[in-house]
């Protein structure tokens, strides 16, 4: 496990506490924390959801994803620990109520401790629970806010969940969080490129062609499908996760790594973003969405009957996006993400040009251009593709081989997930993992007008058959550019 140190202690109030979210992610990440000896003893949790239950009831309904049948004992006896300090209040987030005189009550015991509260939420009703914290007197000097993606719906939605989170919490008290953001790999992206001196001066248009990014999965919409039928992929995935891949990868180097400067340069790229008219929608998107298929060995249903109507929301997306400034113009970047694809996998792919005069006899063997390829998950790693010599007399035959970086070959430790290492980072008040509003706002500009090229009819819908690579339209909007997604 890597290095830990453990931080101050605090307590966190976790609305929503009894949904999806809450269950299989930040109880369980709060949980590994506590048994890594992270969290201090005199942390605590208070979970917030709206049905009135025992601590008993919420303690069985928080075990069920956070300790595994199999857990050993000793798992099982620091569960009975940690949930010692675990405390449900039956609070209506958006409501008066008198859960919230019982929550008062409770954080007032401990009125200069670090608070968190995690809005594990709607993103309709976090202007209604700030302003239920505000007018409780809960939003001390050291309080600060979570917020989990997405922001809105679009941005003017999001504009105005910004201002009323913002009438309660100052801009560096606001945490919004992008789980992405917390993955081992994603952070690893910035020390790539700015720890070594061999990237940075090849890092642009003149040398490099093109860059893909894919963040593909396996399951479905599911039990999710009616969050996920209002939001679809674009919104769900693209606004969000993909953008902040896009902009770590197209940044300029910030002057440190302080929050702000990083937030700054990423604001940059999200600016210079082609804000796409319809008739550019229309040839450099493809909207998909599965249908019935065999996925993972097992039949799949279609999404629309997971769904239960006919619907027209997509659960694929892949964009031509383009960034308009010096570093980057004329070099595409080609962003897909899907449900319910042939196999869960996400990655950057940074396709460089080819040498710009070749010497190599045609007959040793086809010349390949180099391809850097980070795998984000599964099997995290780095790879370099190159052109060597095959070892051996008989003359110069060429040969495309990889170098390669295996996190599991090279670094022998775990580390924590993404929400375990966010929640400790906002504990710790490490803005720079997290999104800044003009950030989110700037990203939502981008989306919108994509949406309403949709909307115009720009980007009718492609089936695709559950368990494959997405309609074969993305494979055409690559071809028109004699490119090709690259299946590392
Ligand atoms: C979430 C989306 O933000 O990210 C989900 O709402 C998606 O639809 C998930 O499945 C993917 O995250 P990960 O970490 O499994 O790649």
């Amino acid at each position: 496990m890597a290095e830990l140190v453990p931080v101050e202690p605090f307590d966190i109030v976790v609305f929503g506490a009894t949904g999806d979210l809450a269950r299989r992610k930040l109880l369980p990440a709060l949980f590994h924390r506590w048994c890594d000896g992270q969290i201090p003893g005199s942390s605590r949790i208070i979970a917030v959801a709206r049905d009135a239950l025992s601590d008993e009831a919420f303690s069985k309904l928080a075990a069920e994803f956070a300790l595994a049948d199999s857990a050993s004992a000793a798992r099982k006896a620091r569960w009975t620990e940690f949930i010692q300090h675990v405390q449900y209040i039956g609070v209506e987030a958006d409501g008066a109520g008198p859960g919230w005189d019982a929550l008062k009550l409770q954080l007032d015991e401990c009125p200069d401790k670090l608070r968190i509260f995690y809005l594990a939420l709607p993103p309709s009703i976090y202007g209604k629970t700030c302003e239920s914290i505000g007018k409780h007197g809960l939003n001390t000097a050291r309080a600060r806010v979570i917020l989990e993606k997405p922001i809105g719906h679009d941005f003017h939605s999001a504009r105005l969940i910004n201002a009323a989170v913002g009438e309660i919490f100052p801009e560096d008290a606001i945490f919004r969080i992008d789980h992405y953001l917390g993955k081992e790999t994603v952070q690893n992206l910035l020390i790539l490129r700015f720890a070594n001196m061999l990237l940075e001066p090849v890092w642009n248009a003149i040398a490099i062609d093109h860059v893909q990014i894919t963040v593909a999965e396996s399951l479905g919409a599911g039990s999710r499908a009616g969050y996920y039928d209002r939001a679809g992929a674009l919104r769900d995935m693209v606004q969000n996760h993909i953008l902040q891949l896009l902009c770590l990868v197209a940044m300029e180097p910030p002057a440190s790594l302080e929050a702000d400067e990083v937030r700054a340069e990423k604001l940059k790229v999200l600016r210079a973003l082609r804000i796409m008219t319809a008739e550019q929608a229309g040839s450099a998107i493809v909207r998909g969405q599965y249908e019935a298929g065999v996925s993972g060995g097992k039949e799949a249903p279609a999404y629309a009957d997971e769904v239960g109507a006919d619907t027209d929301t997509e659960t694929f997306v892949a964009i031509r996006a383009e960034i308009e400034n010096w570093r980057w113009a004329g070099v595409p970047f080609y962003l897909r993400t899907g449900k319910r694809m042939r196999r869960r996998r996400s990655e950057i792919i940074i396709q460089f040009k080819p040498v710009p005069h070749d010497i190599i006899n045609a007959d040793s063997g086809i010349m390949q251009p180099n391809r850097l390829i980070i795998r984000l998950q599964p099997d995290e790693g780095v790879k370099l593709m190159m052109m060597t010599k095959d070892p051996g007399p008989g003359g110069v035959r060429l040969r495309y081989v990889p170098l390669n970086l295996s996190y599991a070959e090279t670094f022998d430790k775990n580390y924590p997930d993404a929400y375990e290492r966010l929640l400790m980072a906002v504990v710790r008040g490490n803005l720079g993992l997290f999104m800044r509003r003009d950030e989110v706002e700037a990203a939502w500009r981008w989306t919108d007008a994509v949406v309403q090229a949709w909307r115009d009819g720009a980007c009718p819908l492609h089936f695709y058959a559950a368990g494959t690579d997405g309609p074969e339209r993305a494979t055409t909007l690559l071809g028109r550019d004699e490119r090709e997604w690259f299946d590392a």
